[in-house]
């Protein structure tokens, strides 16, 4: 058995490039389910309410995280979802059941709404359309709705409801969950892969510009994964430009050691999935390339409450995050810096109230242990991704056997000189020392330094005790020889802004 290092090493070279970073990493997810709409962003009763009844201070944490894309309006709801129900004067919408949350949507806020919503955040829109219920006809009508100039029906009710200019929305989910027994109106692959496809083709007739999203499978976790993305990229390899995952992880058998090793897990699904992918377009002799978007993920397992008993905007799913589910988001952003030659679009499931970072009550808001990975993530990983070379000590876990304890991806932004490394130390007893060297060009200096941590993985943020766990500024240490000592507490991620 060789022995273990007793210290970390990590060697960065600006030449070791995976891929460039698509900002689409970094976007967000809004769906009309529990208070993420409704009393998420927008409130017209809350004292914080614009005169469009949009949560001022919910906007001001989402421009922070600065989401590059939002997908809306589902999830599950879309698959139930008439979009002309969201448009038009208010006084006029219906109140409906929405069979996917057993609540009742009220459709007080639709696609215009949305988008006013997008524009005041500076995040572009990434609509769905509906292929449970819907019709490859109501599909391609949204899009003339959104995007077709005045001058035909769908265009002309647009500007009828005040915007006479298109929204040119570029980005659009192909339904949602096709695969999942749950989803209103679920299909088997090659029926969702035929209706997909000849939606798309409609789609693309509107307008040759959209970037279309493919349904992908629900889980990994599903009988008939990737079986299912297999068949469905057959047969819309040529239609669509993305295939979309989903993944909620969770610590439900209360073992910490392998819930912090999740990135195995997350590495080997989007594994398998560019495997899927090169595999089709082989097949298919194509030069065309689909990529691999995350448009669901996040940590979900402690509230999975999914029925409002009819009710307008209950509290469903409102998942407290602790330390630990922290950590976990940071390594799954590490993985989407590491797998950034293939993964091109994430988007964090949701933004608000609903398993999210954000949480208001009326006159509150809080952020979530989560919020802070996500935000220093979405703020400072830009420019390349960078193979980082890694040795560290490691250790067993009950999941996913020996795994180094440390976690680390970098990205590099030659046009800006700047960088930054993501650190995580999943030790939950041991503080890590870690020696980190530049290979070739060495920053100057370490510009900032982040860090989150705690002692206890449980620990969590409450309207009472707001700031038990968040990340702090710390005091970076000085470049000396081309490399950093560092010591990474337990529990712990830290983030090194440098500058060249
Ligand atoms: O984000 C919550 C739900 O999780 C979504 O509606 C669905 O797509 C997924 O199962």
């Amino acid at each position: 058995m060789p022995s273990q290092p007793t210290k970390a090493r990590a060697y960065i070279d600006t030449n070791r490039v995976i891929s460039p970073i698509s900002p689409l990493l970094f976007s967000g997810f809004l769906e009309h389910m529990g208070r993420a709409i409704y009393e998420g962003i927008y409130d017209p009763a809350s004292p914080h309410a614009d005169e469009r009844g949009l949560r001022k201070d919910v906007l001001a944490a989402l421009k922070e995280v600065n989401y590059r894309a939002m997908r809306y309006p589902g999830g599950n709801f879309l698959s139930g979802y008439r979009w002309l129900d969201g448009v038009g004067p208010r006084d006029q919408r219906p109140r409906r059941r929405d069979l996917a949350w057993q609540s009742i949507e009220t459709n007080q806020f639709g696609t215009n709404e949305f988008m006013e919503f997008c524009k005041a955040v500076n995040t572009e829109p990434m609509l769905a359309v509906n292929m449970g219920t819907g019709t490859i006809q109501e599909a391609a009508n949204l899009v003339e709705y959104c995007n077709a100039p005045v001058g035909t029906q769908y265009a002309d009710l647009r500007a009828s409801h005040g915007y006479r200019e298109p929204h040119n929305v570029k980005y659009w989910c192909v339904g949602n969950e096709m695969d999942g027994p749950w989803q209103i109106g679920h299909l088997e692959a090659a029926e969702y892969g035929l209706k997909a496809r000849e939606a798309a083709k409609m789609m693309r007739w509107h307008d040759p510009a959209v970037q279309l999203i493919l349904c992908g499978s629900s889980n990994s976790a599903m009988p008939t994964y990737p079986e299912w993305d297999r068949v469905a990229l057959e047969i819309c390899w040529d239609q669509v430009n993305y295939h979309s995952m989903h993944y909620y992880a969770g610590n439900r058998d209360n073992d910490t050691t392998s819930y912090l090793a999740l990135s195995a897990e997350f590495e080997n699904f989007v594994d398998t999935l560019d495997g899927v992918l090169r595999y089709v377009k082989a097949k298919r002799r194509s030069k065309h390339d689909v990529y691999l978007s995350w448009d669901e993920w996040n940590v979900w397992y402690k509230d999975t409450s999914g029925s409002g008993g009819w009710t307008e905007a209950p509290h469903l799913s409102e998942e407290v995050y602790n330390l630990e589910d922290a950590l976990v988001v940071a390594q799954w952003m590490n993985v989407f810096l590491r797998k950034a030659d293939v993964l091109k679009i994430a988007c964090v499931a949701q933004a608000v109230n609903v398993i999210s970072p954000l949480h208001t009550t009326r006159d509150a808001l809080l952020k979530h242990t989560t919020y802070y990975p996500i935000m220093l993530f979405s703020k400072l990983a830009g420019g390349v991704a960078l193979d980082v070379a890694v040795q560290s000590p490691s250790h067993d876990t009950a999941r996913f056997g020996v795994m180094p304890l440390l976690d680390v991806s970098a990205s590099y932004d030659e046009a800006n000189s700047t960088g930054a490394i993501f650190i995580v130390n999943r030790s939950q007893t041991e503080s890590l020392p870690l020696e980190l060297h530049w290979q070739d060009r060495a920053p100057q200096r370490i510009s900032a330094m982040y860090q989150l941590a705690g002692n206890d993985p449980k620990a969590f943020n409450s309207l009472e005790n707001p700031n038990n766990i968040v990340s702090v500024s710390v005091q970076p240490p000085a470049v000396k020889d081309k490399a950093v000592e560092l010591l990474l507490p337990p529990l712990s991620f830290t983030v090194l802004e440098t500058r060249l």
